[in-house]
């Protein structure tokens, strides 16, 4: 890689402003303080916020125990519930704050106090329980992004049910398989859902799921909430129920169930590289501590903030930061079921205007569709209320970064990059927003009490300057307990003995620690790519290419070459119209020149290709090994059911 210009290689220091600083929660001498603590003993600096910021039902005297890894036990002998967390316990001094400023798709407006949040999911945790849901039973919450879809989850909490979401935008047979795998007792969802103005019938989905199962299958009832009001739905009695009838004379008194700090406290499907997908199991009170610490240290949460994360709650992103840590907290956080581009692509930012948004946390994939979409539409509205920003899921190119931070934060407001997973529960590398000094396009460098390293093939952790396996050294209190089911998946996908020699979570990502010790994340250990011997992310050549004023989004995947081992194909969707024919022939070259020079020729694509769109899931994820078949040119096996715009895969498998 010596000959390389790595674009990793730009780098211009963003500091946070004095009048960000003055006010933030951590400042740099809490930062240090913190970060003495952690590393002269960790799990005594775990226990010690523990005991601060959860309200435990009885104390817990073990703090960590290591005698069978990874099977690690956090506080494993202190009682809690993580429902009256979010909830109870607000109801002495900001019963009447507002929780939750829920906007529908079509742009209808409700807000939801703590009172009577904390009402509505014990009506219906009674409403559960008196259909026999209780303690350990597994519940799966097929919804859109709504309140009732945190309700939901917040009600299985606090009668100790262990819930698992299942984003709405998956298909009946992705449905099928997780109520299997779960052994859900019951299914909770809507009879539909509007997102971007198209109707979407959820209960029909559920239908279709339901008649895959056998007969024996465990599903008891399915519980619908009336959204739409869909007329072409099919009624299965007396499996099938009405929320609004379930909760009816229900009590808007539940007690919590109380339960050990390692309850599990849900399981959420996620892929693997190979294989069915693995049900991620998340513990109680560790997952809490997590979800708390970064609400106060990363999103700097302050009383008056108005939160916004742009997740899904059908994903990690939208548990940790929609519906636990926010509540956790007693932040007021805006909840919006849309798209970003939906009745126009100025959406979110009307949004921030109208809701007056503080805290703003969304993902590269939609910063880079507004950019394309409407580079300037964010100037017509007032965003002077953000003071923070965030970014999650994938690596930020840095032109997109600037953009978000000049055009969207007004060079004013910190971004934090957070790099963190569906096992690992919370943000684990981000920049603390009032001390980090910012690099555009790194998450920077780990959070207190979090031990990141890289390290080689042979388990050797490397210094600065160099690249490796992303690793996380030291068990922490958020992480995966194990795949639901299957305690062996969970130890060799995580702590391979073939890396690290089973001594550490490895998380699955190429890193490149630079000189100062920052993160720059590569991609996905099979997202990156071996051209003649050389490794090369796919991550750096798509940064690459989006900094070329044509491009508006690329994705790189690595085809099998006879010669090189791999060759690098790149799809990419330009500014303003797709180019054909001549055109493509053109611009093709002038990409390939401008790699050469951005980071050497080693990594000039063999092949570009161009297309509207790139293949996404609804979470808007590229779907890479859809994109490596296509550059394989072999046919599509995998399920595109989840595909955001199917027809965007006809064009990008045209060569040009
Ligand atoms: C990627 C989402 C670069 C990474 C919270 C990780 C990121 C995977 C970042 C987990 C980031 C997430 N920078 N890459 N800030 N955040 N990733 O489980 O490859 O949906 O392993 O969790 O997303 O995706 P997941």
């Amino acid at each position: 890689m010596s000959n390389l210009k790595s674009v990793t290689s730009d780098i211009r220091l963003f500091k946070p402003s004095k009048s960000f600083c003055d006010i933030a929660n951590i400042n740099s001498i809490i930062l240090d303080s913190l970060n003495n603590e952690a590393k002269m003993d960790y799990p005594l600096f775990w226990a010690n916020l523990a005991k601060k910021h959860i309200h435990w039902h009885q104390p817990f005297t073990k703090i960590l125990n290591e005698d069978n890894p990874p099977f690690f036990k956090w506080f494993e002998d202190g009682v809690l519930n993580v429902s009256y967390n979010c909830l109870d316990r607000h109801l002495v001094n900001n019963a009447n704050k507002t929780a939750i400023i829920s906007e529908s798709d079509s742009g209808i407006i409700e807000k939801v106090s703590y009172k009577e949040l904390y009402s509505k999911v014990s009506v219906f945790a009674n409403a559960l329980k008196s259909i026999g849901i209780t303690k350990g039973d597994t519940v799966i919450i097929y919804m859109p992004h709504s309140i009732e879809a945190i309700v939901a989850m917040q009600a299985c909490a606090r009668i100790g049910a262990i819930h698992s979401v299942v984003f709405g935008g998956f298909s009946s047979k992705a449905l099928a398989e997780r109520v299997i795998d779960a052994n859900a007792k019951i299914v909770i969802t809507t009879d539909g859902q509007k997102r971007g103005g198209k109707i979407i019938p959820l209960k029909n989905e559920v239908d279709i799921a339901i008649d895959m199962l056998p007969h024996d299958n465990p599903i008891q009832h399915v519980i619908v909430y009336k959204k739409i009001s869909y007329e072409k739905l099919k009624w299965d009695k007396p499996r099938d129920i009405w929320w609004h009838e379930l909760i009816k004379n229900k009590s808007d008194i539940c007690p919590v169930t109380e339960v050990d700090s390692e309850h599990p406290l849900f399981i959420l499907y996620t892929s693997g590289s190979t294989g069915s997908p693995k049900g991620v199991q998340h513990s109680s009170g560790g997952y809490l501590l997590g979800s708390i610490m970064t609400m106060q240290w990363v999103f700097d949460n302050k009383p008056n903030d108005v939160f916004w994360c742009t997740a899904d709650v059908g994903w990690i992103t939208g548990h940790t930061y929609v519906c636990y840590g926010p509540l956790a907290v007693g932040a007021t956080q805006v909840v919006f079921e849309g798209v970003p581009t939906y009745p126009a692509p100025d959406r979110f930012w009307q949004i921030i205007q109208n809701h007056k948004v503080s805290v703003f946390y969304t993902a590269p994939t939609a910063i880079r569709t507004l950019i394309k979409l409407g580079y300037d539409l964010p100037q017509k509205y007032d965003l002077s209320t953000l003071r923070l920003l965030g970014s999650v899921g994938e690596p930020i190119n840095p032109e997109a970064w600037l953009w978000y931070y000049e055009t969207i934060g007004n060079k004013s407001c910190p971004i934090v990059d957070t790099w963190w997973q569906t096992e690992t529960g919370c943000h684990m590398l981000s920049p603390i927003p009032g001390v980090t000094n910012l690099k555009a396009g790194s998450c920077t460098q780990a959070i207190p009490g979090i031990m990141i390293d890289i390290i080689d093939e042979s388990g050797k952790i490397l210094g600065n300057n160099d690249n490796g396996y992303l690793v996380i050294t030291k068990p922490f209190p958020s992480q995966i307990r194990t795949i639901w089911n299957n305690p062996k998946r969970y130890e060799d996908a995580y702590y391979p003995k073939d890396i690290g020699d089973g001594k550490y979570y490895i998380a699955g990502d190429f890193a490149h620690k630079d000189k100062d010790g920052y993160f720059w994340i590569l991609g996905r250990v099979d997202d990156v790519l071996n051209v003649s011997g050389h490794r090369l992310g796919t991550m750096e050549i798509e940064s690459a290419l989006a900094l070329n004023p044509i491009v508006a989004e690329a994705a790189v995947v690595g085809r099998p070459h006879d010669i090189k081992g791999e060759a690098i194909c790149a799809f990419v969707v330009c500014r303003g119209e797709r180019p054909t024919g001549a055109k493509a022939k053109d611009i093709e070259s002038e990409l390939r020149e401008w790699i050469g020079n951005q980071i050497g020729a080693i990594a000039k694509p063999d092949e570009i290709r161009f297309g509207d769109n790139l293949p996404k899931t609804r979470s808007g994820k590229i779907m890479r090994r859809l994109l490596r078949s296509i550059a394989k040119g072999v046919e599509i096996t995998q399920d595109i059911s989840t595909l955001e715009n199917p027809a965007s895969l006809e064009q990008l498998k045209q060569v040009n």
